[in-house]
């Protein structure tokens, strides 16, 4: 090939390669001081969002406070990557965000892919509110994606949300990687990541440790994969709670593979409402599970009625079946190590166990079944009630 053509073709390829780039610092964004920036990510994310073909948005190193901000779409391109060095900063008084529902938003968005970053919500004070009183705003998601597709998050830390750390809703394609998750385990309701109405969502390689659930599943959520992922402290992976409306959606298609929880309330739960529903589970696969000291290893409640209001003494509408359970081991922190307590209506069916090993103080724990339907293969201990 001529040198010339070759330059020319070098040429090209480093014209493409070279997406632009938007520094938020570039919009007045202003690392550390008390200042707030958050117009400045809102300007930033508008720049990205015009522009026709691939870019970034750069957020160097520093501290950058910013209260409610929403990124929004559609987008005139698709292929928008957030590269954070730094950390973003919730303001210290919770106030300023706890009705606003949410922190950090984005809406509508097809393509983004989220590379780094500490997100610190600061949401000791909204907790302590929680904790000593009882009315306190509800307080912000710290990172919510909704309607959206084609994204994907990167080690991203997520520190002290005031509610949950990270909700995925309405969303299809979404694979969320290498995350830190973390709240103090005495703080209300800062589930890790919470999916609904969603598909195809891929969950990898975190280490998630709150005050509530690790990972909650619920209503309309179908092709979800979870994989190696530490849970603890908090309430451990939950489907649910499903069934709270008449009308809802089911669940189709989780698995739950090579996870470990340590010293968590439940291990793998699915957990339903005592009240008429037209919602299900199926197709659930637990799998390559260990288990330290866990409360609730392996369960299905669904007679979940928070303060008695509007369910006693009715059955969950909520189908359960094809719930496989394979390869569990390790230690639970009470008697009753696997317990399915499911709908009289509606009996759970086709759970399997196979090589499940669950001890406790040294000894065979317990199993409880109730109309739960189902079979055992391989050693299962306690012995299955199916
Ligand atoms: C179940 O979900 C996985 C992704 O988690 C997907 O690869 C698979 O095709 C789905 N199975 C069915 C039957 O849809």
């Amino acid at each position: 090939m001529a040198l010339h053509k070759t330059l020319f073709i070098l040429f090209l390829f480093l014209t493409l390669a070279s997406a632009s780039t938007f520094n938020v610092v570039d919009f007045g964004a202003k690392p550390n001081i008390g200042t707030d920036s958050s117009q400045a990510f809102e300007e930033a994310w508008a720049s990205a969002c015009r522009a026709t073909t691939a870019v970034s948005i750069y957020v160097p190193k520093g501290r950058f406070y910013v209260k409610s901000i929403a990124f929004e779409g559609p987008c005139n391109n698709n292929d928008i990557t957030i590269r954070i060095d730094g950390t973003l900063l919730a303001p210290s008084n919770y106030a300023v965000i706890a009705n606003s529902g949410n922190w950090i938003t984005f809406k509508r968005v097809d393509g983004v892919n989220v590379f780094g970053g500490v997100l610190d919500a600061q949401g000791f004070g909204l907790w302590a509110c929680k904790n000593s009183k009882s009315s306190c705003p509800s307080g912000a998601t710290s990172l919510e994606f909704s309607n959206s597709k084609n994204i994907m998050v990167s080690g991203l830390t997520s520190l002290n949300s005031q509610m949950f750390h990270i909700v995925i809703n309405g969303c299809q394609n979404v694979k969320a990687q290498g995350l830190k998750i973390s709240a103090a385990g005495n703080s209300p309701n800062t589930d890790g990541i919470h999916v609904a109405l969603s598909s195809t969502v891929t969950i990898l390689n975190s280490i998630i440790g709150t005050g509530d659930d690790c990972i909650s599943i619920g209503p309309g959520t179908s092709n979800l994969w979870i994989e190696n992922v530490a849970c603890g402290p908090g309430h451990g992976i939950s489907i649910g709670s499903l069934g709270r409306e008449v009308q809802e959606d089911g669940v189709e298609n989780v698995t739950v593979k090579s996870a470990t929880f340590t010293n968590t309330q439940n291990g793998v739960r699915i957990k339903t409402w005592g009240k008429p529903s037209n919602g299900f589970a199926r197709s659930v696969i637990f799998q390559d599970i260990v288990m330290v000291n866990v409360e609730n290893p392996i369960i299905i409640d669904q007679n979940y009625c928070p303060d008695n209001k509007g369910c006693p003494g009715q059955d969950s509408g909520v189908k359960i079946s094809d719930v496989t359970y394979r390869n569990i081991h390790g230690t639970s922190a009470t008697q009753v190590a696997m317990k399915f307590d499911c709908s009289s209506k509606f009996p759970c069916n086709d759970i399997t166990l196979e090589d499940v090993e669950l001890s406790y103080k040294n000894e065979a724990a317990e199993a409880s079944c109730s109309h739960a339907e189902g079979s055992a293969a391989g050693l299962v201990q306690p012995s299955s009630c199916l």
